[in-house]
């Protein structure tokens, strides 16, 4: 008798353990995870690599237009301005998004194979060290998964929507290299 009423309180016990450890936990958890890994330093760190990589001219919408002059919070939400050539029509990811989904190990190891179609230039993320990867991966969390998923990629022709940016078909990869250009004048000697 007294056995079962243990357990038959037992999963009503266990039930009312997880719900306080999920109440007083998970608040702390979502906190720490969206800083993970982003010491000051680190995020710092990250924001110089985001700006000086140019991330923000295609994935920050208005920023190249308007001079960098778009606040912070609004920075790598993606954008609905396209980018259309022959590979048909594509849309900057939303980083805050794309990050937040991505654990950072993940993302380090998908950096540095990552291909993607133009003009992203992910040959660039090829060559970030590890902790440039890891910096900006920090930096793109300190701002939190906001806004909503870029478009998604058209196929060859496709037509977009909204505004797009047209790209030339690209030249052939055999045409020969531009002439070289003139000398240059000797410059002058410095004066100190
Ligand atoms: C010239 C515009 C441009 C610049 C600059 C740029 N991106 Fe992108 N990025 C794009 C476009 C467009 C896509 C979508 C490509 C596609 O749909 O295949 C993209 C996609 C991505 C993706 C998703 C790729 C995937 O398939 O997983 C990541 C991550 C990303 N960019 C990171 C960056 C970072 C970090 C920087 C700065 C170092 C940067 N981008 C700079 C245009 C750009």
């Amino acid at each position: 008798m007294t056995l079962f009423a243990c357990d038959s309180l037992a999963p009503r016990t266990r039930r009312l353990l997880a719900a306080l450890l999920v109440g007083s936990i998970a608040p702390t958890l979502s906190a720490s995870a969206l800083a993970a890994g982003g010491s000051k330093a680190e995020i710092e760190r990250g924001r110089y690599v985001v700006k000086l990589g140019g991330c923000n001219d295609c994935h920050t919408a208005g920023y190249a237009p308007s001079g960098g002059k778009v606040p912070e919070s609004a920075w790598l939400m993606g954008d609905s301005l396209g980018f259309q050539g022959d590979w048909g029509t594509t849309y900057p990811s939303n980083l805050r998004i794309y990050m937040a989904r991505l654990p950072v190990d993940q993302w380090v190891l998908r950096a540095h194979k990552m291909v993607s179609r133009p003009p992203m230039p992910w040959f660039t993320l090829h060559d970030m060290t590890d902790a440039d990867l890891r910096a900006v991966h920090a930096f793109v969390r300190s701002l939190g998964p906001v806004g909503s998923p870029a478009p998604d990629y058209l196929p060859p022709g496709q037509k977009a929507n909204g505004p797009v940016v047209v790209y030339p078909p690209a030249p052939p990869a055999s045409s020969a290299p531009p002439a070289a250009a003139a000398p240059v004048a000797a410059s002058p000697p410095i004066k100190r």
